[in-house]
């Protein structure tokens, strides 16, 4: 069996974060999402791996490299312009050939237990199986309707009026016979050649498509709140492990990674949290939910329930950094000149939240 992952796109719901970076690459409890599907194709047996790349091509490959991280092979596919999921399979024809594969698009997040799913079904007799999570508002996924003996009856792509409650989640099993159902679909309107439109093809030209419907947490993470709430679920499953250095007089409390060579001084930190290599905290606070990536200064600072990702600093805040997500390279701080004001340099499509 081989992996197919899709990492192009341009997070426009993300912006600013993804003007200068990948939105596959934001970490999550300081592991980027793309590295998380990649592991999950490793655990499912899966060597193999091609991933489809866009515009953010050259900083996925700079992050991910040739894959021996993993000890898995990584080949890039160039997809020139983003014509959807179906789309994206065609031109990784010459890379799949004929075997079976799972694809996972880089920015799901599922909790555990989705490999043993994709081993099984390197050697079932399914021509295809889509896994479905029930959410509360299926318009903006794809969305499948089962019969009452629980096969797939129909698939439509964000209908407006939805006919189940299952969304389809970002990991998709296919034989060889996705190749004709590629090449016999047709754009939507929104102009791209879809996954759904593909499977659907599948059930109605007699193929089996297995449904599969997972019981953890999902989180397709296109979202400053979708990727603060994965942090949350994943940070809930963490191990406590302390490697970098805690003073003292700091105090540690509930489960924490402080990451080799942080620096926790004169601080409380509040678990569930994650404190990245190199990162200092000093004389703060830093609350449950929070993940901190590597080299970050949170000085005379209290921080709660937010992301900041590499190299940025946030010192001396008259009050607490809730709900947030802070980009690479960021400072935030008090200024001292007068008159007193707000002395901003933001990104376009930024967002701030003032007291
Ligand atoms: C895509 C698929 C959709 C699926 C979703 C999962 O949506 O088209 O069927 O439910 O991923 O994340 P998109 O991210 O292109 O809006």
């Amino acid at each position: 069996m081989k992996g197919l992952v899709l990492s192009g796109g341009k997070g426009t719901r993300l912006r600013p974060i993804t003007y200068t970076s990948a939105k596959q690459l934001v970490p999550v409890a300081n592991k980027p999402v793309l590295f998380r599907v990649i592991e999950s194709i490793r655990d499912a047996g899966i060597d193999d791996i091609g991933i489809v790349i866009g515009d953010t091509g050259e900083e996925i490959r700079n992050a991910v490299g040739n894959g021996r991280r993993w000890d898995v092979r990584i080949t890039y596919i160039e997809q020139e312009q983003p014509l959807g999921l179906a789309h994206a399979v065609k031109i990784s024809r010459d890379f799949l050939g004929d075997d079976r594969f799972v694809m996972f698009l880089g920015d799901n997040c599922l909790q555990g237990g989705i490999s043993p799913l994709i081993r099984q079904f390197g050697s079932s007799s399914f021509n295809s199986q889509i896994v479905l999570k029930e959410v509360s508002d299926p318009r903006q996924f794809g969305v499948a309707e089962l019969d009452d003996t629980g096969r797939v009856m129909r698939l439509m792509e964000k209908p407006r009026e939805p006919r189940s409650n299952l969304a389809l989640v970002g990991v998709y099993m296919f034989d060889h016979h996705i190749w004709e159902a590629v090449e016999a679909i047709r754009p939507s309107s929104r102009g791209e050649l879809e996954i759904t439109d593909a499977i659907a093809w599948l059930v109605n030209n007699g193929y089996e498509v297995h449904p599969y419907v997972h019981a953890g947490w999902w989180i397709d993470t296109g979202k400053k709140d979708d990727l603060l709430e994965a942090n949350r679920l994943i940070l809930e499953e963490l191990v406590h492990d302390v490697q970098g250095y805690v003073s003292r007089d700091s105090q540690i409390s509930g489960r924490v990674i402080i990451e080799p060579g942080a620096e926790v001084i004169h601080s409380t930190i509040r678990g569930p949290a994650v404190i990245g290599e190199h990162t200092r905290i000093i004389n703060s606070y830093i609350g449950p939910f929070t993940s901190v990536y590597h080299h970050c200064l949170i000085e005379d600072s209290e921080v709660e329930h937010s992301i900041v990702l590499e190299n940025s600093t946030v010192r001396d805040l008259p009050h607490r950094l809730e709900d947030s997500l802070i980009g690479r390279n960021v400072e935030i701080g008090r200024s001292p000149l007068k008159p007193r004001a707000y002395r901003l340099m933001l990104g376009d499509n930024s967002s701030v939240g003032v007291l």
